[in-house]
């Protein structure tokens, strides 16, 4: 990146100075999207820093962001390749991997083109509008039923220990076709050890940029490289069984669905078969992974907001009683009739920004943005937590205040101002599981809103403070529930 590189008209990025070796790393600190939102103010939207000898560009700011993700969306498409990555669906990874333009294209396609179809199948029975709906009623349901037992049996629980079993069947639903008991002890150790995955993962993670330190021992490191081992060995043995078990004239979920495109595309001469069968149908891999983590993050921290807001609580509640009652169960058609609800999704995604960075990026070529030279293979941070909380943007952004989506009568969501909430990503990389991750939040938290009221114990307020990582946690905590009137009787 030295002057005499860049070329006429365009500017060297500016950014900190760095020490020799480690680079920014001490700046970086334990919250990597607090410092860089920090260092921003100072250098601006497009920066340079250095972890250990390698160069990353730091981007944020709405406008910024959208120009690099969509007007510019294929110089910024890449992934780099970070060590940790290699462990993610062994290397294969859709999300992680440095795949060609071409191959990630394709599985990407692929990927979104059976969500589709799994998601919008019909339910089972007339009552469901489509497959989805069905998953996540009838889990949102058991949920409530398992919140209340261990209430009565313990006095409390640990939300998230509870969420992240019922947001994993929705998406084993539609994966696999099956679904876990609240008991099932593998499933129930190997989906909350998600905090190692995030921490790992997360962008900035030194090992992941300088060399020496994959040497040193480090628990964190040998428990990310566990999980991802049991986690693909969990995934690779339900394959293996719908290999055994495949019939073309019966497409059972979305696994059977990806099996059955490798067998359509033996048969055709045409086709190209560039894609390895095992990167076509790890691609369950992916979408398992990401489906669960996140939406149970999204949902645990909304308990903690309803719980630190007991008001708000309040008024969700009594919102739901006005537009459902308590006579049928709350559908993903409701959505567009509880604002207050839908607007308490919202500033819980801006205020938590539990995925404060996207998964990083890297340029595809040598590109400029803002006027600054950024060469190809550059890996590249988006700060969504700044762009969440950028002050230019956002009154008090620090504020927990959902009303802030709400349209001056407070009936309708303001669409601008909630377009401005960055979660998903945006552009060639936007996540593809946003519709279903937001009807999995919206629903599952109209059932368990409709049917219990969450509190924290005598004495004892949660601490909200994020633990870092790709997905920002909050330390574990106990609570307790109460059945709303009208849900007094156990329902199984
Ligand atoms: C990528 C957020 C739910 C599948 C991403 C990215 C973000 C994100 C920030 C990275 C975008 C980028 O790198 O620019 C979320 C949030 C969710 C959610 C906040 C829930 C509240 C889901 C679900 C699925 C899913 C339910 C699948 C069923 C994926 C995949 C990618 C991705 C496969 C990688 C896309 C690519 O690299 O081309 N998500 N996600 N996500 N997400 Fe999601």
């Amino acid at each position: 990146l030295s002057r005499e590189r860049i070329p006429a008209g365009l500017k060297l990025l500016p950014g900190p100075q760095s020490i020799p070796i480690i680079g920014n790393v001490m700046e970086l600190g334990l919250n990597p999207h607090l410092s860089l939102t920090t260092m921003s103010k100072r250098f601006g939207n497009v920066f340079k820093i250095h972890i250990g000898t390698r160069p990353v560009v730091v981007l944020s700011g709405g406008e910024t962001v959208r120009q690099a993700l969509i007007k510019q969306g294929d110089d910024f498409a890449g992934r780099p390749d970070l060590f940790s990555f290699q462990y993610i669906n062994n290397g294969k990874s859709l999300a992680f991997s440095t795949d060609q333009a071409g191959v990630w294209r394709h599985r990407r396609k692929l990927a979104q083109n059976a969500l589709r179809s799994f998601s919008t199948l019909e339910g089972q029975t007339p009552e469901y509008s489509c497959a989805l709906e069905e998953h996540i009623s009838k889990e949102g349901l058991y949920l409530v039923e398992r919140l209340r037992k261990v209430t009565k049996a313990e006095g409390c629980f640990d939300p998230f220990r509870h969420i992240v079993v019922s947001v994993a069947n929705v998406i084993c639903g539609m994966c696999f076709g099956r679904r876990y008991s609240h008991d099932h002890e593998e499933l129930v150790s190997l989906v909350n050890l998600s905090d190692e995955f995030g921490q790992v993962a997360g962008n900035g993670n030194p090992a992941d940029f300088i060399p020496f330190l994959r040497f040193l021992p480090s628990k964190t490191m040998e428990t990310f490289v566990d999980i991802n081992r049991r986690f693909n060995k969990f995934v690779q043995r339900i394959v293996r069984e719908h290999y055994e078990t495949y019939d073309k004239n019966n497409i059972r979920d979305i696994t059977d669905s990806l099996i059955d495109h490798c067998e359509d595309r033996k048969l055709d001469e045409n086709s190209n078969v560039q894609v390895s069968d095992e990167k076509i149908v790890g691609i369950v891999n992916d979408l398992f992974g990401a489906g669960f983590d996140t939406v149970s993050t999204a949902l645990s921290w909304s308990v903690m907001y309803l719980v630190a807001y007991p008001e708000i609580q309040e008024k969700l509640h009594q919102e739901l009683m006005e537009k459902v009652g308590n006579d049928r169960k709350p559908c993903l058609t409701d959505k567009n009739n509880l604002p207050l609800l839908e607007s308490f999704i919202t500033e819980m995604f801006r205020h938590s920004s539990f995925m404060p960075f996207t998964i990083p990026h890297c340029t595809t070529k040598d590109t400029s943005l803002n006027g600054y030279f950024i060469p190809k293979n550059t890996c590249v941070f988006i700060n969504q937590w700044q762009i969440n909380h950028d002050p230019d943007q956002w009154k008090e952004p620090s504020m927990f205040n959902p009303d802030r989506f709400l349209s001056e009568d407070g009936v309708e969501i303001n669409k601008t101002e909630a377009e401005k909430v960055m979660v998903f990503g945006l552009g060639k990389r936007r996540c593809i599981g946003e519709y279903i991750g937001r009807s999995e939040v919206f629903l599952f938290l109209a059932i368990l809103i409709q049917r219990l009221k969450f509190s924290s114990l005598p004495g004892e307020m949660p601490d909200m403070t994020p633990n870092y990582g790709l997905t920002m946690k909050h330390s574990r905590c106990m609570l307790t529930v109460a059945p709303r009137p009208g849900f007094e009787e156990f329902s199984s």
